[in-house]
């Protein structure tokens, strides 16, 4: 094959892992008809970029992006470039319309078209193909993932719970899981691979139901094609974490023992007005349940800061509730409105400064938790999945436990796929840091 006539795709991702996900799954499909990956735009034929709405600086950020990339295009300008993901159906207008910025705009849910929107693009046609589905799940697609120990597998798409501060049920629709036999068998797949470790995704990952088999059934199903593959699963909402999935995620030693569980505020009046169907109390006894189960369990949380009529007692209670739980770690936001959501309506009554300075506020209290609960491990060893070279030093490598904390330790004789026993020396808020045993497990 003559290598220079070989197509090429490069791919920008913002935004969630379900995101990073999907580019596997569209750098799949354009693979199908001829297209490799490219890390370099410059040599690129087709010029994608994912993104993301959650809030608006991810939004600008992609659209300043988009603008950049197109210089490409201006140069040489047989490539094509489209706006994939979650702001498509939102900037469609904006993006090809009014501004004639990309080719093609894609939706969440009509990646298999892309191969004949580009043939339409490349004769000169913009395509734009944003409908949602509600069934569509690309259970039949095998993502195309670089090399690597850990990889994404999304298991559902979609969310229901229409929390009033978010786009998502809007962007990516309703939800809908796909086949709990696909998503074994492409377990069993990376296993064959030598990924160490999946991470299960889902924007509700714990509502996941293929006809009556439910998110429980399909972690013990997935752990035990497996046992010496790590299990790890985000993101789940309070509500649908059952007794069942917190015996299940026990009772499994290769399940990681770490739970990303959004609180989103700690006052009951903020959490009815942004939909959340718990009650503080409510989150508070579930984390009891979980704590008492899984005793070495790790948290963390998103907290957004500045919701629609957020008061300084609200925000107490926020506070109150970071003390209380002592998350080992979280994703701090400022209430960023949204178009169509039922918060845009109630305004944005918090005044920008005032956002600013809660979120402040919550890092500094958050920061200072995670920083001594990790004191405490100092002088404890911990097993660690050894991921990559660290970023700081080539001579260090970087591993990360099975409760999610990085762990950063010189390289020894160790290498990346291998689980190492690593004795903690020092640690900050973000990661811990400590000397390799001897020895591999
Ligand atoms: N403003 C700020 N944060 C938001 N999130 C979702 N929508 C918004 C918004 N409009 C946060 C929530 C959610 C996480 C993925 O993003 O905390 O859990
Ligand atoms: Fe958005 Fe709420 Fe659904 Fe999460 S659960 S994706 S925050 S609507």
């Amino acid at each position: 094959m003559d290598v220079t006539k070989t197509k090429k795709v490069y791919v920008e991702t913002y935004g969630c892992q379900m995101n990073v996900a999907d580019t596997e799954v569209v750098l799949s499909v354009v693979n199908a008809v001829g297209y490799l990956p490219t890390n370099e735009a410059a040599e690129a034929d087709l010029i994608l970029v994912n993104t993301c709405s959650v809030r608006d600086n991810a939004e600008q950020r992609a659209q300043k992006r988009v603008s950049e990339l197109k210089e490409h295009k201006r140069r040489n300008p047989d490539v094509v470039i489209g706006v994939l993901g979650c702001m498509a159906e939102r900037l469609r207008t904006v993006l090809v319309e009014k501004n004639n910025l990309v080719d093609i705009v894609v939706g969440p849910d009509e990646y298999r078209r892309l191969p004949k929107l580009i043939e339409d693009a490349k004769a000169g046609e913009r395509g734009i193909a944003v409908k949602l589905s509600r069934v569509e799940n690309y259970d039949d697609i095998t993502p195309l993932r670089t090399e690597g120990i850990s990889a994404w597998l999304s298991v559902m798409r979609g969310c229901d719970k229409f929390c009033t501060f978010c786009v998502v049920p809007f962007t990516r629709g309703r939800e809908r899981s796909r086949s709990l036999k696909s998503v074994v068998d492409e377990v069993a797949l990376l296993s064959r691979q030598g990924f160490k470790e999946v991470t299960l995704l889902g924007q509700n990952v714990n509502s996941y139901n293929d006809g009556g088999a439910d998110f429980a059934d399909l972690l013990r199903a997935v752990a035990e094609t497996d046992s010496a593959m790590r299990i790890r699963f985000t993101t789940s909402h309070p509500q649908d974490m059952s007794d069942k999935l917190i015996e299940t995620i026990a009772a499994h030693r290769n399940i990681c023992k770490y739970i990303h569980l959004p609180v989103q505020s700690g006052s009951n009046r903020i959490l009815k007005l942004m939909n959340r169907t718990y009650t503080i109390e409510q989150y508070l006894g579930l984390m009891d349940r979980i704590k008492r189960a899984i005793p070495e369990a790790s948290f963390s949380t998103d907290i957004i800061a500045g919701f629609p009529t957020e008061s300084p007692e609200d925000h107490r209670m926020t506070m109150e509730i970071i003390k209380e739980v002592r998350y080992d770690g979280a994703y701090m936001f400022k209430y960023s409105p949204r178009e169509n959501t039922k918060a845009f309506e109630m305004g944005a009554d918090v005044a920008e400064e005032l956002k600013t300075e809660r979120l402040n506020e919550i890092i500094e209290l958050q920061n200072g938790i995670a920083f001594d609960i990790n004191q405490q491990l100092i002088g404890t060893d911990v097993e660690v999945l050894v991921e990559r070279d660290s970023s700081r030093s080539t001579e260090d490598l970087l591993g990360r436990t099975d409760t999610n904390k990085k762990t950063v330790f010189p390289r020894g004789n160790a290498a990346v796929g291998e689980l190492r026993r690593v004795r903690i020396d020092r640690a900050n808020a973000q990661t811990l840091f400590g000397t390799l045993l001897p020895g591999t497990n």
